[in-house]
């Protein structure tokens, strides 16, 4: 089976080809082909994602991406049997653009149309290619994944633990009651001078920090960690950020220095600030993993589960990877499963896997898709199937 998946929900307009093969319930995808084509560097002067914006340059290259993938594809292949969209959560108006693009085809072409939930999209990333360099703590690279599974999902928008019982049977047993993960990862790299978005470049500088064998000179605290619940916020580590990084500004005697100490890797004269720099960063990322790796551990424990995932966007943290394949690594009889970096953050493929897996319940739900398909800004993952 060969499923064509596109994706639009937020600044990534993206489209792929996977091709199905092996056995229903445990198949063994291949990624045919898969474009991402990102607006990081339009919304980066505006320092977040301006709608508007993004949905007019979806529109203008949802149909470029969408023809490259087809020239792409493997001239042995047959016709596409299935094609898969997000339909929510995301931006109301960069979702229709995705969503219309696929009910043309779907109407054109008269294939099955399977609306996917985003965050369900991440969270069959795993299923993609689960990453094969899980070599570190003794753990397999898993060929199938056992219910029920726990998966920390840590986007830009969303952070939440969910038990699924089996596929599309959702539960979300914690989430958190502020800030998104990435979210923070972003604001704090904001407040330290690192650029938008800041996550990937606040953790290479923590890293950075680790390896080099400084210490840390700041000490902030871990939200939540203690609390007799799976739920999670961010919002107070990143306001200690806030205030340490004052604190900081406050006894440097040249601000403007002290931004540039902060940015520019060539600037020596103030090596002492962008040490201190570093530490934050090195301080927030050890906070936010340590607490999402906890509650991730104790809620696996409780709830008995057979596998561990990890999804979303913050899931190509290198810290938060081999920190929670480390601690799920002694808890026994659980098997840990995490998506390759390529599948992590946005991208299409993900979309096709879990609209796979949707098609293969209820086939004849899907055959006219296009007539029924809804873009929701809000869809929640527990609605998206009936439980
Ligand atoms: O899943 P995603 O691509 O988009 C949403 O659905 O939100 O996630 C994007 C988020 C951003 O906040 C980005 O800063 C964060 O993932 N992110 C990271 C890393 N790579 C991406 N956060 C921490 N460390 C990373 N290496
Ligand atoms: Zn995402």
């Amino acid at each position: 089976m060969v499923i064509l998946g596109i994706e639009s929900s937020c600044d990534e307009t993206a489209a792929s080809l996977i091709e199905i093969s092996g056995r229903k319930l445990n198949p063994h995808p291949r990624v045919l082909s898969n474009i991402v084509s990102s607006q990081v560097k339009i919304h980066a002067r505006y320092g977040g994602v301006v709608p508007e914006i993004a949905a007019r340059k979806h529109a203008e290259v949802i149909i470029p991406v969408i023809s490259k993938i087809l020239k792409a594809k493997s001239s042995k292949l047959k016709a596409i049997d299935v094609i898969a969209v997000t339909s929510g959560p995301g931006l109301i108006t960069s979702l229709r653009v995705g969503v219309d693009a696929a009910k043309t085809l779907a109407c054109v072409w008269k294939k099955p149309l399977v609306p996917v939930n985003h965050i369900e999209g991440h969270i069959y990333s795993n299923w993609l290619t689960a990453d094969k360099k899980l070599t570190i703590y003794n753990l397999q690279p898993t060929t199938s994944i056992n219910f029920p599974a726990l998966v920390l999902v840590v986007s830009g928008g969303h952070t939440e633990l969910v038990l699924m019982k089996d596929h599309g049977k959702y539960r979300i047993i914690g989430q958190t009651l502020d800030d998104a993960a990435g979210e923070a990862f972003d604001k704090v790299a904001k407040i330290l001078g690192l650029g938008y978005p800041g996550g990937p470049v606040l953790s290479a500088l923590a890293d950075r920090f680790q390896v080099l064998g400084f210490r840390p000179q700041v000490l902030l605290p871990r939200p939540m960690i203690e609390s007799p619940n799976y739920n999670f916020s961010f919002s107070g580590l990143k306001t200690a950020v806030l205030y340490k990084f004052r604190e900081l500004e406050k006894s440097c005697e040249n601000q403007p220095i002290m931004k540039c100490c902060g940015r520019n890797i060539s600037c020596h004269h103030r090596t002492g600030a962008r040490v201190l720099i570093a530490s934050l960063a090195y301080e927030f990322q050890n906070a936010a993993v340590e607490v999402l790796v906890v509650k991730t551990v104790r809620a696996a424990k409780e709830f008995k589960v057979k596998t561990v995932m990890l999804a979303g966007g913050v899931s190509a943290n290198k810290k938060l990877r081999l920190t929670l394949e480390k601690a799920v690594s002694v808890i026994s009889g659980v098997q840990y499963v995490q998506p390759s970096l390529e599948y992590t953050t946005d991208n299409a493929a993900m979309i096709a896997m879990a609209g796979y897996f949707n098609y293969i319940r209820n086939p004849q739900k899907f055959k006219e898709g296009w007539r029924n398909i809804k873009v929701n800004p809000n869809l929640n993952i527990t609605r998206t199937v009936k439980r």
